[in-house]
């Protein structure tokens, strides 16, 4: 098999990627460990900035987006029983963000790139390794049925998420990794009830962080801090949404409509960084590149700069034989990285329960009463939220 661009696994990252090749003419075949009913359930959030909706936009699978995304121009913060609204859209000119599932979205890009004739998706494709990526010889061996095979191609995109096989394939002296684990991690209940509010609310509250947060206006997504040690099972619905409400001030807590859980899962919080995501042939792309935790929603919209660079780069080295921008790409989207990398330890650090020691809340409340009380920290929370911009130089 031959191709011009490899790209190991089909989530967000991938898809999207293979989609604005194909619309430059640039032909790319995905190698997807799992079936696309697979990929399609796993459950994230389910916030776009703006870069991001204007990249399904450009890649043409925003149809459904457009018209079914919710349009929020603020996020409410509660903390000692106070509410305050940021203003997202007053505070940055009128940026605003669209509240659209991970789910959906990933259902628009299947339906698109399996159409596609410049993209091949090649599903259960196991043992995936990239070989010659040092040496100007690029080749994704894997295995299909019974068969292992070869794929040629004149480069490699590792959009194979955290648990890849891209990253785990560059030798350990040219890498470095940066990484922090939390000491909580998030339990996310679906429902379908109405949302609470029609804003997300992020909570902090002496027991522990919580979010409300939505997937339409019939869709609740809702999540609270637990500790590591706790499994799923703990967490009988009636539980959980006593425990969410006991977090949240009475207006948001008597309001609140309760109901079956149609998914319940826990998921740790990290912050993680490769660096660099280049070596040689093969570029890291999104979640196999690094790693935020969810709080401010930056994971999807970090994908989404990646492949804004990587797809540029690409573009301008097939139809014009430049390699400047490839060179550059590692650089430029670790800056952004590094930005939401920040924003994401910060807005957890303030809103989330480190330890046992009081101490701790009370700094929390009057940081977050400063914030509240300055534009200028309004509009640090606003400007991180709706998402900071791409490299305008990168062209
Ligand atoms: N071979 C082939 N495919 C693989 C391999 C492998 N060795 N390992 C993982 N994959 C596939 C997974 O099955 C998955 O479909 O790669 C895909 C990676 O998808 P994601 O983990 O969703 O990562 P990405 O596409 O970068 O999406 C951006 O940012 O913060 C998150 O929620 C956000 O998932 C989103 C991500
Ligand atoms: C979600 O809707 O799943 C969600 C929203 C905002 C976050 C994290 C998750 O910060």
């Amino acid at each position: 098999m031959q191709t011009q661009v490899g790209i190991i696994g089909g989530g967000p990252s991938g898809l999207c990627l293979a989609r604005l090749l194909s619309l430059a003419n640039i032909q790319s075949v995905i190698l997807e460990r799992h079936d696309r009913a697979y990929v399609e359930a796993r459950i994230r959030a389910g916030v776009l900035e703006q870069g991001m909706v204007d990249l399904l936009r450009k890649a043409e699978v925003s149809e459904r987006m457009d018209r079914e995304g919710l349009v929020h121009s603020g996020i409410t913060l509660t903390f000692d029983d106070r509410f305050e609204r940021v203003d997202l859209a007053g505070l940055t000119g009128g940026k605003h963000v669209v509240v659209y599932g991970q789910t959906e979205l990933t259902r628009d890009l299947y339906d698109a790139v399996l159409k596609d004739a410049n993209i091949q998706v090649v599903f259960n494709a196991k043992d995936v390794s990239p070989v010659g990526f040092l040496d100007d010889r690029p080749n994704l061996e894997f295995t299909t049925g019974a068969q292992r095979r070869k794929l040629r191609c004149d480069y490699i995109a590792g959009c194979d998420g955290y648990h890849g096989a891209s990253r785990a394939a560059v030798p350990r002296e040219m890498i470095v990794e940066y990484e922090r684990v939390y000491p909580f991690g998030w339990l996310g209940v679906l429902a379908d009830t109405p949302p609470v509010h029609d804003e997300l609310i992020y909570s902090n509250h002496k027991r522990g962080f919580a979010l409300c947060s939505m997937r339409s206006h019939t869709r609740t997504r809702c999540y609270i801090q637990v500790g590591l040690d706790e499994k799923a099972s703990d967490w009988p619905d009636e539980r959980f949404w006593y425990e969410l409400c006991t977090r949240l001030p009475a207006r948001f807590s008597d309001a609140m409509v309760t109901g079956p859980a149609i998914e319940k899962s826990i998921a740790p919080l990290r912050s993680f960084v490769a660096e660099p995501l280049r070596f040689g042939r093969l570029f890291l792309v999104g979640d196999a590149g690094h790693i935020v935790p969810p709080t401010g929603a930056k994971g999807l919209n970090l994908a989404a700069s990646d492949v804004h660079y990587l797809s540029t780069a690409l573009v301008a080295f097939y139809h014009q034989g430049r390699t400047d921008l490839l060179k550059r790409y590692s650089q430029v989207a670790l800056r952004r990285i590094w930005a939401a990398v920040r924003f994401s330890w910060w807005l957890t650090s303030i809103t989330h329960k480190f330890g046992s020691d009081p101490i701790e809340h009370k700094i929390q409340l009057a940081e977050l009463d400063y914030l509240m009380s300055s534009t200028a920290g309004r509009t640090t929370i606003a400007e991180n939220y709706v998402g900071l911009p791409f490299e305008p130089t990168f062209v």
